[in-house]
């Protein structure tokens, strides 16, 4: 066995966070994606800011929605009454399309496979069954344990301390390049799904292997 077990970050690594808006694109109008991206943004931006005030946690349901309120206050050409749409669109997200099988190859080799995310653990339990991946996954950690967000390194941590196993016997994906960095820096073998051809950043902190989508990540070992 290669790794001890493969680790998956949640939203973009398995599910597409833009597939909510896709999904009522025509009725949002042009800056649909403008849209989009925004909420994205505010949403991680919100998840770094209260990690490093401390002690001001709020779950990442509550940043979502609080992020969606921003994009559309900075973009007046959306239907602000397509909110509620969109919001529970994110609790059923499309799956990238190979996940499934290589889910299922990288588990016949025995090692562990588990989400690592900032996810709610109601968000993360609806993402997955709606994708029907309950089967393969042997545990969904998320941050609402500790209170806190990626990239404080007790996040990480949670995986090491659930196994007992070190953290160079971790391979960890994530299409978030800042989380990446993350974990590497906490000692996680790293694989970058860069799936839309960013560039690189953290260059100090790089992940052991680059990909285009998950496909090739069972002949990484
Ligand atoms: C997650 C976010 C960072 O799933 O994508 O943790």
């Amino acid at each position: 066995m290669a790794h001890a077990a493969y680790v998956f970050d949640a939203y973009g690594t398995l599910f597409d966070v833009h597939a909510a808006v896709r999904k009522h694109a025509e009725k949002l109008g042009p800056d649909s994606q403008r849209l989009s991206s925004l909420w994205r943004e505010k949403q991680l931006e919100y998840s770094w800011i209260r990690a490093l005030m401390g002690g001001q946690y709020l779950d990442f349901w509550t940043l979502t929605q609080q992020a969606l309120d921003t994009a559309f206050a900075l973009v007046p050409s959306a239907d602000k009454s397509l909110r509620d749409d969109l919001l529970n669109a994110y609790w059923k997200l499309d799956c990238y399309p190979e996940v499934p099988q290589v889910l299922t190859n990288l588990k016949a080799t025995g090692a562990k496979i588990a989400i690592l995310s900032n996810g709610s653990p109601a968000m993360l339990e609806a993402a997955v069954s709606a994708a029907n991946l309950g089967d393969l996954f042997d545990d969904v950690f998320s941050v609402d344990e500790l209170k806190t967000y990626k990239t404080d390194p007790r996040v990480y941590e949670m995986v090491t301390t659930h196994y007992r196993i070190y953290p160079d016997t971790v391979s960890f994906q994530s299409s978030n390049r800042w989380d990446v960095a993350g974990a590497t820096a906490f000692g996680f073998r790293t694989v970058w799904m860069n799936r839309t051809g960013m560039p690189d950043e953290y260059l100090d902190l790089s992940p052991a292997a680059v990909l285009n989508d998950l496909s090739g990540l069972q002949a990484l070992g």
